[in-house]
Parts: structure tokens; C-alpha cells; sequence
């Protein structure tokens, strides 16, 4: 009972803070839309065209639900060009294309900002972040930012993505930031080489999960390992506790692509309805299934971090956010 009352405590106080801070601007990370590359197929359900406006988003992303012939169309050109969504966690350029349809709504939702505002926060101005797992950098570059003064040292396995992070921070260079301030890695959470900065703090967002169960453990270690007493570490995954039935699922995935749309993202059909099955896919908890809290908070206690603070608020509510101490 004390235990639920503490975390209900903390849940509000996280709230409350959260609401004090605005989101960040991402509108200078926004990618340009893919359209000029090969990403159709001959479709009997698609033309190509940039989506107008949020109702016709909406059809789209319902057809993608609720249409089995444009679900084929999706699975099978995934499954010619990639090998299918299982080989999401060892094909890079499967993650690749992910996170160029990623960056299209990301940069444009409300919920993604709010999160990082949330980490903004919490991690000092200056010193060397470590951003494992970056993606694409939207989360680096905003903090980078906010806070010139600090250094990124940004890890991930795809290179297409990291391609795309340096990029946004070629942009913050030309507004005076030092280049020796970022550094990038291609390398796998699971077996990289030595990290070659002193890392004084961490974030880990939408990565976890991704990793097969039984080696979340050593990464999460590794982690811990890198930072030196007392540092904070930031880690937000999916939770199995908010996502229960495909119909949440799908709600969530709505709710937000068509912020993104209200909010200016530009996609055209082809890209819309990839980026809803792909995200319907890996929600689903196929690739693989996500943890609860509960699991989440004793993993990070299990690798040795003391757990500061606690929210389910930030990002649609539909992952854990851990403030972790070493
Ligand atoms: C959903 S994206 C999240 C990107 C970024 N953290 C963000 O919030 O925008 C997951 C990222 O994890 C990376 N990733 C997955 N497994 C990895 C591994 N074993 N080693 C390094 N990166 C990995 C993928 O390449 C991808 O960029």
C-alpha cells in the first residue's frame, strides 16, 4: 500500500513538472519528406501523392488497420526489400527506413517533445551525454540546443541514421557549436568498443525494447558502468502495462500521426501507411514483446541504479520513463 501511494506521489509530482516545462522546438530537425526516393510499389490501394489533410490521414491509417489487401501490400513489399519485420532488430536498413518515417512524425508530434523537455531537465548543461541508441539525433540536437555547452556522444547500430543525426548537428554547428562537442558511433549496444569520452550522464528512448530480453540486462549494465558516480541516466521504453489489445494499439498510433499532420508533417500516402503498419507491427510487442513498469524499474535496479523518479504521463502514456542515479 505505501509503496502504491509513494508511486502515485511521484507519478503526480512527475505531472506537475512536466506540465511547468514546454516542449522543446523541433521544427529546425524536420527531414525533408522521402518522395524523391523509390519507396512504392505498385499499389491497388495508394497513388503516391502527399496526404492534404488529417481526414484523409485518417482513412489512411484505419485502411491500414482495417484493410487486409493494403496489409499485404505493406507485408509483402517489407518482406521483398528487408526480409520481412522480424529481421527488424538485425537488419539496419530496415531500422533505417524506420527512422526516416520516424523523424517525418516525430519532429511534428506534440508527446515526443514534451519528452525531451522532461530529460532537457533533468540532465545538467554541461558534460558529455551519452545517447545510446540516437537514432536519427532528434533527441541530442534538441538538447544540444537548449544547451550549447554540452557534448553528445551519439551511438547506434544503423548508419543511415547516425547520417541523418549528423546532419541536424551540422545545422547547430552553422549557429557557432563546436564539431569536437559530438561524437558518433556505429556500433551494437551489445558489443561496443570502448566509448572514448568521459560520459557523465545517458538517455536510452524506444531502445530497450528492442533488444532480445536476455541481453537487456548487460546493456543496461553497460550503461552503468560508463558513468561515473552519481550520474543520471534517463531511460524510456514502451510498457506492456499501457498497451493491452490492438484496439489501445491503435489508438495510439491514430491519436498520434494525426497531431503530426495538425501540426505540419508531410508524408505522402505511401510513407503514412508504412510508417502506421511498421509502428502497428513493432507496437504489437512482436519485436519483442515490451516489459511492464514494474519489470523496467527492476532491471535498472537489478544493473545497480538507484530509481530517482518515476512517469507514465509523457509520450501518449505509453511508456515508461525512469530517472536513474548511480
Ligand atoms: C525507435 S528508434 C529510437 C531512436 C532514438 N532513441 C529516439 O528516441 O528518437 C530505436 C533505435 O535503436 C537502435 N538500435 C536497436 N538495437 C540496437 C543495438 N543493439 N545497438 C545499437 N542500436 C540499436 C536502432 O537502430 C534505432 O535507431
Amino acid at each position: 500500500m505505501k509503496t502504491l501511494v509513494k508511486t502515485a506521489v511521484v507519478i503526480l509530482l512527475a505531472y506537475e513538472v512536466c506540465s511547468l516545462c514546454g516542449p522543446v522546438n523541433l521544427s529546425p530537425f524536420k527531414p525533408a519528406p522521402l518522395s524523391d526516393e523509390p519507396l512504392h510499389w505498385q499499389s491497388q490501394h495508394l497513388d503516391g501523392n502527399f496526404v492534404p489533410d488529417v481526414v484523409c490521414a485518417s482513412h489512411i491509417i484505419s485502411s491500414v488497420a482495417e484493410n487486409s489487401g493494403l496489409r499485404n501490400e505493406l507485408a509483402r513489399f517489407l518482406e521483398t526489400k528487408f526480409g520481412g519485420m522480424k529481421n527488424l532488430r538485425t537488419n539496419p536498413h530496415l531500422w533505417s527506413l524506420y527512422l526516416r518515417l520516424y523523424d517525418i512524425f516525430t519532429t511534428s508530434s506534440d508527446g515526443y517533445p514534451k519528452l525531451i523537455s522532461f530529460v532537457d531537465d533533468h540532465f545538467a548543461r554541461t558534460g558529455w551525454i551519452l545517447d545510446a541508441g540516437a537514432g536519427t539525433g532528434t533527441f541530442s540536437a534538441a538538447l544540444a540546443m537548449n544547451a550549447p555547452a554540452r557534448r553528445f556522444l551519439l551511438i547506434d547500430s544503423s548508419a543511415e541514421g547516425l547520417a541523418i543525426a549528423e546532419k541536424k548537428f551540422r545545422y547547430l554547428e552553422q549557429t557557432g557549436r563546436p564539431k569536437e562537442f559530438t561524437q558518433f558511433l556505429i556500433a551494437n549496444l551489445l558489443d561496443p568498443p570502448g566509448f572514448g569520452v568521459p560520459v557523465q550522464a545517458a538517455l536510452m528512448n524506444n531502445v530497450l525494447y528492442s533488444i532480445p530480453k536476455d541481453n537487456q540486462d548487460r546493456v543496461l549494465r553497460l550503461i552503468y558502468d560508463s558513468l561515473p558516480k552519481g550520474g543520471t541516466f534517463i531511460l524510456s521504453d514502451p510498457s506492456s502495462d499501457f498497451i493491452k489489445t490492438s484496439y489501445d494499439l491503435e489508438t495510439v498510433i491514430h491519436a498520434a500521426s494525426l497531431e503530426a499532420f495538425q501540426n505540419g508533417a508531410q508524408a505522402t500516402d505511401y510513407e503514412l501507411a508504412l510508417a502506421t503498419y511498421i509502428n502497428l507491427e513493432v507496437l504489437a510487442g512482436k519485436v519483442p514483446p515490451f516489459v511492464s513498469s514494474n519489470e523496467l524499474v527492476c532491471k535498472a535496479r537489478a544493473a545497480g541504479f538507484k530509481v530517482k523518479q518515476m512517469t507514465t504521463t509523457l509520450y501518449y502514456g505509453i511508456n515508461t520513463v525512469l530517472v536513474l542515479e548511480k
